[in-house]
């Protein structure tokens, strides 16, 4: 199968570039190594993709909508895991506009490229935060109902409608997969977990915003099996949680840091403005339509991400 995989350079795109490679696909990757984090990061990402396999590589911003076009249709694929975009939602508080480029037009031109191309599937990477500050728990795929508290995540409920739109007017297969907190080797420097470990290494204290609430934090490899799950096994077009099913609190990950780092000191500041209290993904639609399986525990999750860490943030 032929993939274009959008922000294959990034975190997820290139742990799930690594599994197409290694279920021998054929890949192609664009990404503008964006600067939201290091672009030398990223390019490190690129190599680690190369030890799997060739695939082609197209640096190019999806905001460029006749080149975007272009590179769609010269690939020509069988499918778009479309993986692209700005993330985080502190920064979309800042710079709100900039969301609405990177999330939402960028999205609309790989759907047009994806259309006149006659691609048969896209894959959209929505996020648990569409959901908004929800009391009901877990959250099920119809309670996101257009009520997000940052710019990021109404970028996201946004972009997913207009994935809804070209499904519809290109007659491709649109599958929205809903992703929670991910974590892992490689994981985005601006993230938790991984600006956590990164600074308990160096000595430094670590901020805990708010109450620090509770997420379902989702292994990488689970993400990845789910991307491709959906894939190969989905039918038709649908909305999907992909998640651990298993929301953690901000103690328990304390709790296992602490394992690694006895010394770490805690610095604890008021709440930020858009974070959700807590995130907890029902994974039954996951299970009854793709055979959806998490497999990763948290505390392994955690152990494989220090050791990670230990091989490789001292020379990033
Ligand atoms: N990491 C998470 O916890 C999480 C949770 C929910 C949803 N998501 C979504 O999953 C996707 C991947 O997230 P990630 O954590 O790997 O982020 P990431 O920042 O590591 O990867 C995104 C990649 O997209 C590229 N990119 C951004 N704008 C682009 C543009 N205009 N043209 C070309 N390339 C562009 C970036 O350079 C980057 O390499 C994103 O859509 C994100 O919103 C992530």
């Amino acid at each position: 199968m032929k993939i274009l995989i959008t922000g294959g350079a990034g975190f997820i795109g290139s742990h799930f570039a690594v599994k197409m490679l290694e279920e021998q696909q054929e890949v192609s990757i664009i990404d503008n190594l964006h600067p939201y984090y290091s672009p030398e990061r990223k390019k490190q990402h690129l190599e680690v993709i190369k030890q799997s396999g060739n695939f082609d590589f197209y640096q190019a911003d999806l905001l460029n909508r006749e080149e975007t076009i272009g590179i769609i249709k010269r690939i020509s694929p069988d499918a778009v895991v479309h993986l692209a975009a700005l993330p985080g939602v502190a920064y979309s508080i800042l710079r709100p506009l900039e969301y609405i480029d990177y999330d939402v037009k960028a999205t609309v031109n790989v759907l047009e490229g994806a259309g006149q191309a006659g691609v048969k599937q896209v894959i959209f990477a929505s996020s648990s935060s569409v959901y908004g500050s929800m009391r009901n728990i877990p959250f099920k795929e119809e309670m996101a109902t257009g009520k997000p508290i940052s710019p990021y995540a109404a970028s996201k409920y946004a972009a997913e409608s207009f994935c809804h739109v070209y499904g519809h007017l290109y007659g491709m297969e649109m599958k929205i997969l809903r992703f929670f907190t991910v974590f892992g080797p490689w994981g985005r420097p601006d993230m938790a977990i991984a600006n956590f470990i990164k600074k308990l290494k160096n000595g430094e204290e670590i901020t805990v915003f708010g109450q620090g609430g509770s997420r379902d934090y989702t292994y990488v490899s689970d993400i990845v099996n789910g991307i491709s799950l959906a894939l190969h096994k989905l039918q038709g077009s649908s909305i999907i949680n992909i998640g651990s099913g298993r929301p953690i609190s901000m103690e328990q990950l304390l709790y296992e840091l602490k394992r690694y780092f006895p010394d770490m000191k805690i610095r604890h500041e008021g709440d930020r403005a858009g974070d959700v209290e807590r995130t907890w993904a029902d994974l039954s639609l996951a299970r009854e339509m793709l055979g959806y399986e998490p497999k990763v525990d948290f505390s392994k999750g955690i152990e494989e991400t220090v050791a990670w860490a230990d091989q490789y943030e001292k020379i990033l």
